[in-house]
């Protein structure tokens, strides 16, 4: 076990956990920022993607320890009531169905308009690749990011 400190969502954090533990257990059990999810655990499948000091990066295989010293951003703090580009599209599109993949999609999203405003299809699909949606929602997903895009 290791003292560790965290930059969660604007608030400093501080814990006593194995820094290897994963950091989607922290968010999740430590935290209780359960709105990250947990789909494959080898990140394969994007559910549990957060921002990293912007970036998108799968929570499930960084280690605790790792994330020290960053800003680190979940979906809880992408904004204060959901009026985020991406979360306001995502409602105009009605884009979910199941939804447990879409807070690693809207993440990745976030992350890719933050690079580049306003992206290809060719661009989106390519930065979107590693967000699986076993309901399939790829095309409503790609409609809400240029949505998204326009607003900005
Ligand atoms: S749970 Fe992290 S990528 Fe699947
Ligand atoms: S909305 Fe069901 S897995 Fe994506």
């Amino acid at each position: 076990m290791a003292v560790i400190n965290l930059n969660v969502n604007g608030k400093k954090q501080t814990m006593d956990v194995d820094p290897g533990t994963p950091l989607l257990w922290v968010l999740r059990e430590h935290l209780g920022l359960v709105g990250t999810k947990y789909g494959c655990g080898i990140a394969q499948c994007g559910a549990c993607t957060i921002h990293v000091n912007g970036a998108a990066v799968r929570s499930c295989s960084l280690p605790v320890s790792a994330a020290q010293n960053r800003v680190i951003t979940t979906i809880e703090g992408l904004s204060e009531n959901g009026e985020h580009p991406v979360q306001k599209a995502w409602l105009e599109q009605d884009v979910a169905q199941c939804g447990y993949c879409q807070t690693g999609q809207i993440m990745s999203a976030a992350a890719l308009l933050k690079t580049n405003p306003n992206p290809t299809d060719a661009q989106i699909d390519n930065a979107m690749s590693g967000n699986i949606c076993r309901c399939g929602t790829y095309l409503r997903i790609r409609e809400a990011i240029k949505t998204a895009a326009a607003q900005k």
